[in-house]
């Protein structure tokens, strides 16, 4: 997943070890999960903040056999148990936890807490934005992806950073042998390179960077 947009690079576990912030502090209590432990689920009803201390949590959505990842948070990442998402450790974790009521005086108090949930919140939408057109635009996304991965295999070149690949055709060729519009694929194009699947490197040329997740997404995962 690319890196995230950051509005503030303050760092909050650092600003809540400092001595104004010990109040606040000391009503968050730590919290430890092994790897693969979910965190919170959407039956909790629990109306809790964390903040990450260590580690990594994948925030999804699991509906049957299909899980949508939101966002992947890290160290000094915030977010709530109020969501329909689930939260999963990806690695051995630590989070500070808090009611929501002390976290509201909190971000009163403190901008950077307001804009790092912007960032999460953002990034939640914007991966949100991504399965949201998957979705929707279902047989093109898919049909789009195995017309990659079959490419990549045809003539795709091994490049340190994955497969360089001379497409050849500009998007509204490859709309024609899609069967789409050019508007739906670049849409799709667009996804896929903010997923941090591709990379444009000229009008014809990509660059695969992840052709596993390609494969998924071409056999409907
Ligand atoms: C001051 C603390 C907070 C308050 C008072 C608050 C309040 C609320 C309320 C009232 C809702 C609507 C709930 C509903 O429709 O049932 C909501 C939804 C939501 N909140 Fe918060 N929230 C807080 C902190 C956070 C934080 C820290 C995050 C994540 C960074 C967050 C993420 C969300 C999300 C994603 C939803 C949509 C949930 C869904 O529909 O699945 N909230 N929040």
């Amino acid at each position: 997943m690319p890196t995230r947009m950051r509005l503030t690079d303050i760092n909050l576990l650092e600003v809540l070890s400092s001595p104004e912030y010990a109040r606040y502090l000391k009503e968050f209590r730590e919290q430890r999960f092994s790897k693969k432990a979910i965190l919170f689920s959407p039956n909790d009803e629990k109306n809790l903040v964390f903040l990450v201390k260590s580690g990594k949590i994948r925030v999804y959505l699991a509906y049957e056999d299909k899980e949508f990842t939101l966002s992947i948070l890290e160290a000094g990442d915030i977010y709530s148990t109020h969501t329909r998402a689930f939260t999963q450790a990806m690695e051995d974790t630590t989070i500070l936890v808090t009611d929501v009521r002390n976290f509201k005086k909190i971000i009163a108090e403190f901008p950077a807490f307001g804009l790092n949930m912007v960032n999460v919140l953002g990034d939640l939408l914007k991966n949100s934005i991504t399965i949201i057109n998957g979705l929707v635009f279902k047989d093109t996304h898919l049909r789009l992806a195995e017309f990659l991965v079959q490419a990549a295999k045809d003539r795709g070149v091994t490049v340190e950073q994955g497969i360089k690949l001379e497409l050849g055709l500009t998007t509204e060729e490859i709309a024609l042998v899609l069967g789409a519009t050019r508007q739906t694929v670049s849409v799709l194009l667009n996804d896929l390179r903010k997923s941090g699947i591709l990379e444009k490197l000229s009008r014809r040329t990509i660059l695969i960077k992840d052709l596993k997740r390609l494969q998924e997404i071409s056999s409907g995962f």
